[in-house]
């Protein structure tokens, strides 16, 4: 297993590994995310290795980024994979990932994806609700299989992140109130249909302290002490996801200071510990290359308007959230602050602002921390094709997206058919 440092961010020189961003773009086009394996790797095996004193799986989540190499990669390297959609269990399956390794979490899955997943053998359901404990029983007993449960307990604590993205706290939607859990346990454990495996929760995403992990596995600890003593003993606890990474200035502990403190509260129960990060391997393995189209000065403000727009990169817009904006080579001169805005029709599209940079049109930018919430929530507004999407090994790149065609975009749509008229 090559990568042995802990993560870095990705994109604040010229190359990645050992290939070149100008080559990356002139060869693709811009905007591309680029994506480095060594740096997901790394990130990766940072959990695992810390956590080799106990038994344990890390299972990425898949939501982060679900491109088909990302999962080969950490797939290649024993993950797991926590997923959230009928899709994101199609593409761990293609990416030939055994199903015992996936962990279906989700608070709205459906009949169709519960059944799929059963079909598949997933290891474990994370149910979220009485309602979808019973129809989960109920598909099982249809399809003769047991179905391996977990229940996602709101553990009622603040994870201290954007509202958005704080998913732990009794009035979210998410995850059954620890009051209630013993009950749906003794239900789940008396359902012939059902195999009680573990308990789950996920407090939130982007958490920037340790504390907060560590209260919601002393309230899990309690439950699973508890449920031992009504004769319901569990196999693993799930901590979920949400590690923090560096945007700006932020020093959230890396994954390694997380998985010691939780292994140290673990160690000797003999418990599976199960995480489910996302940001925190991908989040600054990849970056998003764009290219300035046209400097523009309205009034005081100076706008730099680039090739790549709110439908590439959604969270400025939708969190007010920083990315680093580099140039991918700098150029001597005074900064001037500038907006850096897409193309898309909305003042909303901007990717950064009031940056100081010294820029021309046609300078290749790298939006730094891009690989993860990315890509995935990228649409096509403004009827503008996906972007490309590369990963870096070594030195090649392999391009494992194709950009959109925009004939691809309507390809599905329709006009209404010659012979109805305008009432
Ligand atoms: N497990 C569950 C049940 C989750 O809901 C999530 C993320 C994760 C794991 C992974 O969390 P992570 O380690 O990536 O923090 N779009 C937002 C982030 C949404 C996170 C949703 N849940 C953003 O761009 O900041």
């Amino acid at each position: 297993m090559r990568p042995t440092r802990s993560s870095t961010r990705l994109g604040g020189g010229s190359a990645v590994e050992g290939v070149a961003l100008e080559r990356i773009a002139r060869d693709i086009g811009t905007p591309c995310f680029v994506y480095s394996r060594a740096a997901i790797e790394r990130a990766w095996c940072e959990y695992d290795r810390t956590l080799s004193g106990i038994p344990h799986e890390i299972c990425y989540s898949v939501k982060a980024n679900s491109n088909l190499a990302v999962i080969d990669v950490l797939g290649r390297l024993g993950a797991g994979f926590d997923i959230v959609s009928g899709g994101e269990l199609e593409r761990v399956l293609a990416a030939q990932v055994p199903a015992r390794r996936i962990v279906f979490s989700g608070v709205g899955k459906r009949d169709a994806e519960m059944a799929a997943a059963l079909e598949a053998g997933v290891g474990c359901f994370n149910v979220e609700s009485a309602q979808e404990l019973d129809r989960l029983a109920f598909l099982a007993k249809m399809a003769g299989k047991r179905a391996p449960v977990s229940l996602r307990v709101n553990p009622d604590i603040d994870a201290r992140t954007h509202p958005y993205i704080t998913t732990g706290l009794h009035e979210n939607k998410f995850g059954i109130p620890v009051g209630g859990a013993r009950g749906l346990y003794a239900r789940a454990a008396a359902s012939p249909s059902l195999e009680v495996r573990g308990i789950d929760c996920h407090i939130g995403s982007q958490l920037a302290s340790l504390d907060p992990f560590l209260e919601a596995l002393d309230r899990l600890l309690a439950l699973v002490d508890s449920l031992a003593g009504d004769g319901i003993p569990l196999a693993h606890l799930n901590l979920g996801g949400g590690l923090g990474i560096r945007y700006r200035d932020e020093s959230p502990p890396p994954p390694a200071a997380l998985a010691a403190a939780i292994a140290e509260r673990l160690s000797g129960r003999g418990i599976v510990l199960m995480l489910e990060p996302g940001r925190s391997i991908v989040g600054n393995a990849g970056m998003l290359l764009t290219r300035v189209e046209y400097l523009k000065r309205n009034g005081e403000k100076r706008f730099a308007v680039v090739d790549a727009a709110m439908n590439d990169l959604i969270r400025p817009a939708l969190y007010d959230a920083w990315h680093d904006i580099v140039p991918v080579t700098p150029r001597e001169g005074d900064s001037e602050p500038y907006e850096i805005v897409g193309p898309v029709c909305e003042s909303g599209d901007f990717l950064g602002r009031e940056r100081r940079l010294v820029l021309e049109p046609g300078d290749l930018l790298t939006v730094r921390s891009a690989g993860a919430y990315a890509f995935v929530m990228s649409s096509n507004y403004n009827t503008r094709p996906r972007a490309a999407e590369v990963m870096v090994d070594c030195d090649r790149y392999h391009v494992v997206r194709k950009r959109e065609r925009v004939r691809d975009l309507f390809a599905d749509e329709s006009v209404l058919p010659p012979d109805s008229t305008s009432s």
